[in-house]
């Protein structure tokens, strides 16, 4: 049994009949399944918003979704989700409310926490970003010296980094092509010395993103920025209101670093990291693309979240996306899932999803404490499609493992391209479109043989095809698009949290390394003795001081 009472996941009938239709369907090909549904290509096919989902490709039948659902009714998905969007505390082990829906509601809805609507809060916020978004785009907002800022440069690591920095590349296009933004994150030297070493002090504005204002990596590197711009400026400390800004729910530690609280733009606990982009911590992709443009992204994340409120189980996408996950992770053992953008912008939009669904679904115990007994979140992985044609595609292709694929791809390019450079969109697509259906149908012996290949090398030829993908597809990359995606996976993400009954948002896993990291450094710059170091440890430190010189 579970905690609430219900009846564990790998004991329920939905579960058993899952794994019997499995069994059934042995070795299904997906080109027997469109041979006996001529309408599946468009009727396996969902809209939401400006998003075009075809699951066409997908190792399912009608059969195989229905019993899907049926998991997921068994599992409690729309109760959790309910309780979610309430406002409930669903993080069991921090004890926290999850409201990252609330970040994009419209001004005049209510959700509560603890009583309190927080949406006016959340407005307010809004506002103050739009406010100081507006002043430094102007130029009406200048630095210590009077002049106005050009250099946007955002300190933060995991969510407080990989969400605008990913959107800041989606929506290049949007952007004011006279301001320059960099993302450090990494506490190695290199990232803030590569960030920084072309700028002018007098011309760059910091904005140290962190939830908890105490996360090593960030304040480390926004110490060592301060000493940059101090020393660049003549050392008088009263630049630092001018040129650092804060985004954190913490204000005592951001007001102990010595950034004015007037300019800490704040969030709040019930926030997770990875689920925060569209909080204040946008506030760097804000002054890029401007509180109007912000605002349309917060709109296409909260047309998603109606979805996938409202809409019914057979329609629900974000369910559907989830519910395939759950069907090759746990009934195929795929380990991981590839995601493939068919866009130069969305370069980073794989790395974002990695920390999205591996933080949150990467547990082994269930939401009681007890070890899951079924295979929890898999490994995200992917890079633009071109590009990974000519890696590692191979391996998807006619390797030994079942890898399911997301394609991302947009009718129109956006941006100021040349026409000349616009034309080539065509062929970028048909790449996508030719993937999917290689993956999908493969190549049978007889049709290699048929090519007149010899017989010795009709094997290495032949594709198995039946690799599963879905394909979503929009008009352009736009920022109401952008939200509408991430809001997509992020529902998804919790969708799969549901059923494997886990808290999909915690991190306890990353604690472990923080704490021996501030173990081990004194024995790397002191020779310190750290006790109870393991010896294979203590022999790497010892090497690494000899190599150091020290
Ligand atoms: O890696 C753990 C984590 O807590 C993430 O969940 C979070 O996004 C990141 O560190 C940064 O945390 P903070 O915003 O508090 O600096």
């Amino acid at each position: 049994m579970n905690a609430d009472g219900r009846t564990r996941l790998n004991q329920t009938p939905e579960w058993t009949a899952l794994a019997k239709h499995r069994e059934e369907l042995g070795e299904v090909q997906l080109r027997q399944l469109f041979a006996g549904d001529p309408g599946r290509g468009s009727g396996y096919t969902l809209r939401v918003g400006d998003l075009h989902i075809d699951y066409s490709k997908q190792l399912v039948t009608d059969e195989t979704l229905r019993l899907l659902r049926e998991l997921a009714a068994a599992t409690g998905v729309f109760g959790l989700r309910d309780a979610m969007l309430r406002g409930e505390r669903i993080n069991v082990t921090e004890d926290r409310a999850v409201l990252h829906t609330a970040l994009r509601a419209p001004r005049g809805a209510v959700i509560e926490v603890d009583g309190e609507n927080v949406v006016p809060a959340v407005h307010a916020v809004l506002d103050r970003m739009a406010g100081f978004a507006g002043r430094v785009r102007s130029g009406e907002w200048t630095g210590h010296t009077g002049r106005r800022i050009r250099n946007v440069v955002n300190i933060g690591i995991g969510g407080s980094d990989l969400g605008p920095a990913m959107a800041y590349e989606a929506l290049r296009a949007f952007t004011d092509r006279s301001l320059t933004f960099r993302f450090v994150s990494n506490v190695d030297g290199a990232d803030l010395h590569e960030a920084v070493r072309d700028l002018d002090p007098a011309e760059t504005l910091f904005i140290v993103a962190s939830k908890t204002f105490t996360t090593i990596e960030t304040i480390t590197n926004a110490t060592s920025a301060r000493t940059w711009l101090l020393d660049g400026l003549g050392g008088d400390e009263k630049a630092v209101a001018k040129h650092f800004v804060a985004l954190s729910t913490n204000a005592e530690k951001v007001a102990g670093f010595g950034i004015d609280p007037a300019n800490m733009f704040e969030f709040w606990d019930w926030v997770g990291g990875r689920y925060s982009f569209d909080s204040a911590i946008g506030l760097s992709l804000m002054i890029a693309i401007g509180a109007d443009r912000f605002r349309e992204l917060l709109d296409g994340f909260h047309l998603v979240d109606e979805h996938f409120r409202t809409a019914p189980a057979e329609a629900n996408a974000p369910l559907l996306l989830g519910l395939l996950g759950v069907w090759y992770g746990n009934f195929f053992d795929a380990q991981s899932h590839a995601v493939l953008p068919y866009s130069h912008y969305l370069s980073k939009f794989t790395a974002y999803l990695q920390q999205l669904d591996m933080e949150s679904n990467g547990k082994s115990v269930d939401r009681a404490g007890r070890p899951v007994e079924w295979q929890t979140g898999p490994v995200v992985w992917g890079t633009p499609g071109t590009n990974g044609q000519h890696a590692y595609y191979q391996l998807i292709h006619q390797g030994t493992k079942l890898i399911p694929a997301d394609f991302i791809g947009f009718a129109r390019p956006v941006g100021e391209l040349s026409e000349e450079l616009k034309a080539q969109h065509d062929l970028l697509m048909a790449n996508l479109f030719a993937q999917g259906q290689a993956l999908a149908f493969g190549k049978t012996p007889d049709e290699v043989r048929a090519e007149g290949v010899p017989e010795e090398l009709v094997a290495h030829k032949t594709f198995r095809g039946n690799h599963p993908t879905t394909t979503i597809l929009a008009a352009e990359l736009t920022p109401s698009v952008l939200g509408q995606l991430i809001a997509l996976y992020e529902h998804k993400v919790f969708v799969q949290g549901a059923v494997w009954d886990i808290d999909s948002f915690d991190q306890w896993g990353v604690e472990l390394g923080k704490v021996l990291a501030k173990r081990v450094e004194p024995a790397l710059t002191e020779g310190a003795d750290v006790p109870g170091l393991d010896a294979s440890t203590a022999a790497l430190v010892a090497t690494y001081r000899e190599l150091r010189g020290r």
